[in-house]
């Protein structure tokens, strides 16, 4: 269903708001919005983030979300000063990167426009999303080790999975950064734009995506995500079932059905 309240609610660390696309469904836009620390990731925006985040997924208007932060940051990470004090128990309790799982279970793509820093929890928000447009300006970094902790909120095992053991050793051991080129090359980044375009470069692909069938688009993340903690052997099960079951979508006869009768698809999301 649409229920919109979610574009009218006092967030105070983001900025919510839908794009109009040319063919097909909106996308969601969710602008981090705290410059005086860079963007520093709080329990609060991250907090507001996801329930926005969750809210553009149930909406039926939505087909994809941008998340982005503004030129000079993405985010330089989780609070430090937030953490500053804290000891082991206290985080425990708190379990503030349980919130951070509820991202992965989201059904529709999201993507991560990047511009400036794109560090600690930044880098791991970044890497959360399905895909990343980074301005050339954009820098990444795992620096958690010059804290004297590592990454928390899936670093160590996004990172490996996306650019191999090696790179990954490099980053999180040194906490050096990184340009959008050179993450680009090691595979992290999807594209790399020139600094004034990042966000409506990401915009575009998601509205690009927004035009598709919705249950295929949503079926198709699902298992690229799931090739991360299966095997071979599971993953191409998981893969078969969710294509056999695409037959029952009406999108499925239509899509076919307009291919040989060659003509553009009507897509009805269902
Ligand atoms: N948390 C809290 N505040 C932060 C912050 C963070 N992660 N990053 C920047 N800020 C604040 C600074 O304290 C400063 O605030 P004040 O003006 O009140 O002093 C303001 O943002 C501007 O920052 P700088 O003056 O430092 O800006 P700069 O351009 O000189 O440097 C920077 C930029 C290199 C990104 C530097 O700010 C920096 O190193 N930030 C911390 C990066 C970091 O270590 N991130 C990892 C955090 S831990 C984590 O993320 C754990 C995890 O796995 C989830």
């Amino acid at each position: 269903m649409s229920d919109k309240t979610h574009l009218e609610k006092p967030y105070k660390n983001i900025l919510v708001s839908e794009t109009e696309n040319p063919i097909g469904l909106k996308t969601g836009l969710i602008q981090i919005n705290r410059p005086e620390v860079l963007n520093a990731l709080n329990n609060e925006l991250m907090q507001e983030l996801v329930n926005a985040l969750e809210a553009f997924d149930r909406d039926i208007e939505t087909g994809c979300m941008v998340i982005t932060g503004n030129q000079k940051a993405f985010a330089a990470g989780a609070d430090i000063k937030e953490m500053a004090d804290a000891g082991s128990i206290e985080m425990l309790v708190r379990d503030q990167f349980a919130r951070w799982d509820r991202i992965r279970k989201l059904k529709k793509p999201v993507i991560a426009a990047v511009s400036g820093f794109a560090l600690g929890g930044g880098c791991e928000l970044a890497m959360s999303c399905d895909m990343i447009i980074a301005a050339e300006s954009a820098k990444f970094g795992q620096p958690e080790i010059n804290l004297g902790v590592i990454p928390g909120a899936g670093g160590t095992q996004r990172l490996t999975k996306a650019i191999g053991k090696a790179k990954t050793m490099e980053m999180i051991l040194t906490g050096r950064m990184y340009t959008s080129k050179e993450m680009f090359d090691a595979g992290l980044v999807t594209k790399v734009v020139d600094n004034d375009v990042y966000l409506e470069e990401a915009l575009e692909l998601a509205g690009e995506i927004s035009s598709k069938p919705t249950i295929a688009v949503q079926l198709a993340k699902e298992c690229v995500l799931k090739s991360f903690d299966s095997t071979i052997e599971s993953g191409l099960e998981f893969e078969r079932k969710n294509f056999y079951l695409l037959f029952s979508t009406e999108d499925k006869f239509e899509g076919m059905k307009a291919f040989v009768e060659k003509r553009k698809p009507e897509w009805k999301g269902k």
